[in-house]
C-alpha cells in the first residue's frame, strides 16, 4: 500500500451492531464512524464520472456537494483523499476490478461500481486497513436499493483482493491504465513513448504548494521552511492551511504553481507599462503583473470569479482595474504596451492537482477550446501599440492548444507578428522547459529548479510575440 493521506481511526473492535430493523428490512444509516464519508464519497465520485462535474466544484464549501458540507473537517479531509486517491488511480482500480469480476456489472445496478472504487481506493492507496473499507463498502451495499443485490459480490470481491493482492495488482501498468488512450495517444505523438509514461507517472503523486513572493523569495523560503524553485518560487515543504502561513494576512505572497509564475515573466520590465491580463481571473498573474508595476487592466468573462480576483488584489494591497466582459465582443478604449493572454483549455497541464480532468474532458473539448482559443489571439493582437508584446499561454499538455496555436498564429500573421523566442535565462535557467523553437513548455515530470532537483511542475505552454 503506498500513499499519505488521513488515518482512518476506524476500528471494528466493538460487537456488531445489527442494522437491521425490527421489520427485517435494511437501516437506512450506519453509526459505524467514517461511514458518512464513505457514502459521500462514493456520490462524489458518481458526480465526476457520470454527470462529468468538476471535483473541485463538488468539493466546494459554498456551493458543493451538500453532504461533502454538512460533514465535520476530518471526514472531509478523508472524502477528498479517497476521492482524489479514486481518480488519480482511476485506471488501475478499474482493471483490478476487471481482474475480481467474472463479467461486467449491469450499469441499472447504480452504485455498485462506485461503492467498489471507493473501497478499493483505501485498500490500496491509502493507508486505510482492509477491514475497515471492505466493511463500510458492504453496509453501504445494504443500505442502497440497487446495490443491495450486490452486497454479498461486494464483500467477497473486496476479500479477495485483501487476499490475493499481490497475485492481483502486481503488473499493473499504472501510467498507461491511470490515462485514457485519446489523452495517451496525444502524449505520445508530443513527447514520445518515454515522455508519455512519463508524465502519466507524475500524475501518480500530488503537486507541492508553490507561492509567488512579492519581493526576496530566498528570505521567505527560509521564514516558511520552503525552498526556492523555478524562476523565484517558493516551494512549501510541509502541508498545512495556508491562510494560517506566515505573510498571508499582510499580503506577502499568493499560491501559484512554478510554472504558472514563468508567462507573466515573460514580457519583461513592464513597469509603469499599460498591460492587460486577459482570461486574468482568479488573478495569480493579474497580481504578478501589478507587483512588477505595471498599470494593469485585468478582464474576465466570469464575474463571480472577477470578485475572487479584486478580494485577492485587496489582501495583496495591489490595484488594477477589473472588467467583466467577453473578449470576443470587448472593445478597449485604448491600445496596449504588452498583453498576457491565459486562455481557457483544457488544463491537462494540472492533472496532480485536479485528478478529474482526464475523465471529465474528451477530445470534443480541446477542438471547441482551440477555436476559442484562435479567435483570442486573432481579436486581441489588435489591441497592441506597434511593436507591442503578446505573450499566450495554456496550462495545457496539448499541443493544439500550444505550440499547434502559436504555429497557426504565426502562419496567419506573418507580415505582422514574430515570435520572440524564450531564453533559459529569463525563467530562472529552466532549460529542459524551452524548446529549440523558443517556446516555454513545461511538463509535471521536468524538475522545477536545476539547483534543488526538486520534482514536478504544472503543465504549461508559452509563446512569446510581437506584432508590429
Ligand atoms: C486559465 S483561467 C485564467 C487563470 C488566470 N489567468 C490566473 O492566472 O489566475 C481562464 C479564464 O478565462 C476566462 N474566460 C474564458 N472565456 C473567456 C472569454 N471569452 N472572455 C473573457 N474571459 C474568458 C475564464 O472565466 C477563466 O477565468
Amino acid at each position: 500500500m503506498c500513499g499519505s493521506a488521513h488515518q482512518d481511526n476506524f476500528v471494528s473492535k466493538s460487537p456488531k451492531k445489527n442494522n437491521k430493523p425490527s421489520n427485517g428490512a435494511p437501516a437506512e444509516r450506519s453509526e459505524k464512524p467514517g461511514f458518512a464519508a464513505r457514502k459521500v464519497a462514493a456520490d462524489i465520485l458518481g458526480n465526476v464520472m457520470h454527470k462529468k462535474r468538476p471535483l473541485d466544484g463538488e468539493l466546494d464549501m459554498a456551493s458543493g456537494h451538500s453532504g461533502f458540507r454538512a460533514l465535520a473537517a476530518n471526514d472531509r479531509a478523508l472524502v477528498r483523499a479517497i476521492a482524489g486517491a479514486a481518480l488519480r488511480h482511476r485506471g488501475e482500480i478499474a482493471e483490478i476490478l476487471a481482474r475480481l469480476l467474472d463479467r461486467d456489472i449491469p450499469e441499472k445496478t447504480g452504485r455498485v461500481l462506485d461503492i467498489l472504487h471507493v473501497a478499493i481506493a483505501q485498500m490500496q492507496f491509502l493507508d486505510i486497513p482492509d477491514r475497515a473499507a471492505v466493511s463500510l463498502a458492504v453496509d453501504h451495499a445494504s443500505m442502497d436499493r440497487r446495490a443491495r443485490p450486490y452486497k454479498g459480490l461486494v464483500n467477497g470481491v473486496l476479500r479477495r483482493l485483501g487476499r490475493e493482492r499481490d497475485e492481483i495488482t502486481s503488473d499493473l501498468d499504472a501510467p498507461r491504465l491511470n490515462t485514457p488512450d485519446w489523452l495517451w495517444e496525444s502524449w505520445q505523438e508530443a513527447y514520445g513513448e518515454e515522455g508519455a509514461r512519463a508524465i502519466a507517472k507524475a500524475h501518480e503523486s500530488e503537486a507541492a504548494l508553490d507561492l509567488t513572493v512579492k519581493a526576496d523569495p530566498a528570505a521567505w523560503a527560509e521564514k516558511l521552511d520552503g525552498v526556492v524553485v523555478g524562476a523565484g518560487s517558493v516551494r512549501l515543504t510541509k502541508k498545512g492551511a495556508v491562510d494560517a502561513l506566515e505573510g498571508f494576512e499582510e499580503g506577502a505572497w499568493w499560491v501559484q504553481d512554478a510554472a504558472a509564475s514563468l508567462p507573466a515573466r515573460l514580457l519583461g520590465d513592464i513597469s509603469g507599462k499599460q498591460v492587460a491580463d486577459l482570461c486574468a481571473a482568479p488573478g495569480g498573474k493579474t497580481a504578478q503583473l501589478a507587483a512588477s508595476g505595471a498599470e494593469v487592466t485585468a478582464i474576465d468573462i466570469s464575474k463571480a470569479r472577477l470578485k475572487r480576483l479584486a478580494e485577492n488584489m485587496t489582501r495583496l494591497g495591489l490595484s488594477v482595474t477589473t472588467v467583466a466582459a467577453d473578449l470576443r465582443e470587448y472593445e478597449p478604449e485604448a491600445l496596449f504596451d504588452a498583453i498576457l493572454l491565459d486562455a481557457p483549455c483544457s488544463a491537462t497541464g494540472t492533472i496532480r492537482r485536479h485528478p478529474d480532468v482526464p475523465w471529465i474532458k474528451k477530445p470534443y473539448d480541446i477542438e471547441k477550446l482551440s477555436e476559442i482559443q484562435t479567435a483570442l489571439l486573432d481579436r486581441v493582437m489588435s489591441w497592441l501599440k506597434p511593436g507591442g508584446v503578446l505573450v499566450y499561454c495554456t496550462c495545457s499538455l496539448e499541443r493544439a492548444e500550444g505550440e499547434g496555436q502559436a504555429e497557426a498564429f504565426l502562419e496567419r500573421n506573418k507580415e505582422r507578428v514574430a515570435l520572440v523566442p524564450v531564453d533559459a535565462n529569463e525563467i530562472g535557467g529552466l532549460a529542459e522547459s524551452v524548446t529549440p523553437e523558443g517556446y516555454l513548455r513545461c511538463r509535471p515530470d521536468q524538475s522545477a529548479g536545476p539547483e534543488t532537483g526538486l520534482f514536478g511542475m504544472d503543465g504549461f505552454f508559452a509563446a512569446r510575440f510581437r506584432v508590429s
